[in-house]
């Protein structure tokens, strides 16, 4: 099919994710991709484009890792699917064993499979709820929860999230949370942490966790905090006996140069969800990691089980790839790759808002870099010309609002990566000097 009648039948019937359709009707010619490999992705026109967010944050080791796709396939040819209902099959079962050998101290053994990573903040939010319900705090129903948080689609997602524009509309739907102050904030992490510690002392009978992305808000814009918070969260929360849940859908296998961000503070939560680098591009795929003490509270006559289950949670393909991604990070040293390579990320972050005027708070962690345009937040334009300009470059640098940033995949090659940030910064410049 030619390029144009896809675009074509693309604009007739689909409807796009986080897009103002009639501009992108009228207006947008899309990247028409054909085939992808390693960093990059090509355009039915042949053009080659570096993929500086790893297609949403999910292509850790790539596209089309040859060892990711012969997994998929082995598997596919044994058996594509089963339920878990009273089933098992070995890639769920090795691979909960190895998530469990994994996790912050090795101290979160229960593994409970979804989808995605809406899902995966959704079943920690329930396990949350109904462990305190059943447990003896049955008043333990709130969330504390950060501003500018992101954790998702879902309603109950969306309930914790703390970015306005996407929560605002459903407003009257969500239920209610504690947000406090972003401890990304100039003024520092203090100022939100006192507002936890307060809520939690004020209200210990009520607080079923705080719900966290531990280091950086994700979505938000790639904000920054520092591991003391989390450390501080984790010490109160300890005090008043309540629930830690770390959000590692982004931060999690390795993209702030830990195993999990939660491992950089030194900070073992009660429940971590993972999805997107978990099944590293291949197909959705999200698990929720739970201590033994929240997975003993479900125990006990059936009226106490977690009655939650997507079709396809812990689906064989995806619990096969999943193993080989692990197995990958282990024999490409991907950990290491990102130590490498996260210094030279910073500086060049670094070096665009020395050089570049109107280039603000340049900001890294591991293989994430950020820089701001403007103050405008998430509907800000000044980000979209940057992506046209970085697209005639060659690069696709999807914005978050004002933030341009990277989070490519975490095995790029040393000169893909000096491609795309020499890219990001003649973008970045051509926009600020006036000529995008
Ligand atoms: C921290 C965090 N949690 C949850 C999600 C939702 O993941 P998914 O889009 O796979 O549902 C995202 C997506 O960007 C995220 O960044």
């Amino acid at each position: 099919m030619e390029r144009s009648e896809v675009v074509a039948r693309d604009k007739r019937h689909v409807w796009h994710p986080y897009t103002a359709m009639d501009a992108y009707i009228a207006g947008t010619d899309p990247l028409v991709v054909v085939e992808a490999e390693g960093p990059y992705l090509w355009d039915a026109d042949g053009t080659r484009y570096l993929d500086a967010n790893g297609s949403w944050w999910v292509s850790t080791l790539g596209h089309r890792h040859p060892r990711l796709v012969r997994a998929l396939v082995e598997q596919a040819g044994r058996f594509p699917h089963t339920s878990l209902a009273g089933v098992t099959h070995a890639p769920a079962a090795r691979l909960a064993e190895e998530l469990a050998a994994l996790s912050p101290g090795g101290q979160l053994p229960r593994v409970f499979y979804s989808d995605n990573g809406s899902t995966a903040v959704e079943v920690a939010i329930k396990m949350a709820a109904q462990y305190w319900a059943q447990n003896g705090r049955p008043g333990r129903t709130r969330f504390i929860t950060l501003s500018g948080a992101f954790h998702g689609e879902t309603i109950g997602a969306t309930s914790v999230g703390g970015v306005e524009v996407f929560r605002d509309v459903f407003g009257p739907l969500l239920f209610d949370v504690v947000h406090v102050p972003s401890p990304a904030e100039p003024a520092g992490w203090e100022r939100a942490f006192a507002q936890v510690e307060a809520t939690l002392r004020a209200h210990p009978d009520e607080i079923a966790a705080v719900i966290v992305e531990p280091l950086i808000q994700g979505a938000a814009g790639m904000h920054l905090y520092a591991p003391a918070f989390l450390r501080a969260v984790r010490e109160a929360t300890r005090e008043v006996d309540t629930f830690l849940i770390a959000d590692e859908v982004f931060t999690g296998l390795g993209r702030t140069g830990a195993r999990f961000a939660c491992d950089l503070a030194g900070v073992v939560p009660d429940l971590l969800c993972l999805a997107k680098a978990l099944s590293g591009g291949l197909l959705p795929f999200a698990a929720t990691l739970a201590t033994e003490r929240v997975f003993a509270g479900f125990g006990g006559g059936p009226e106490r089980a977690l009655y939650y289950g997507h079709s396809y949670c812990g689906n064989p393909l995806g619990a096969a790839v999943a193993r080989e991604v692990l197995a990958v990070y282990r024999d490409e040293d991907v950990l290491g790759q990102v130590a490498r390579k996260a210094p030279r990320v910073k500086a060049a972050f670094e070096h665009m808002a020395q050089t570049i005027p109107g280039v603000t708070r340049p900001r890294a962690l591991g293989m994430v870099g950020a820089v701001d345009l403007g103050t405008g937040g998430y509907l800000a334009r000044a980000g979209w010309r940057v992506y046209e300009a970085a697209r005639r470059r060659g690069l696709y640098l999807r914005p978050l609002g004002d933030t341009v940033y990277i989070a490519p995949a975490l095995n790029i090659p040393d000169a893909a990566l000096e491609e795309l940030l020499a890219g990001v910064e003649a973008s970045l410049g051509e926009v600020a000097l006036g000529a995008g």
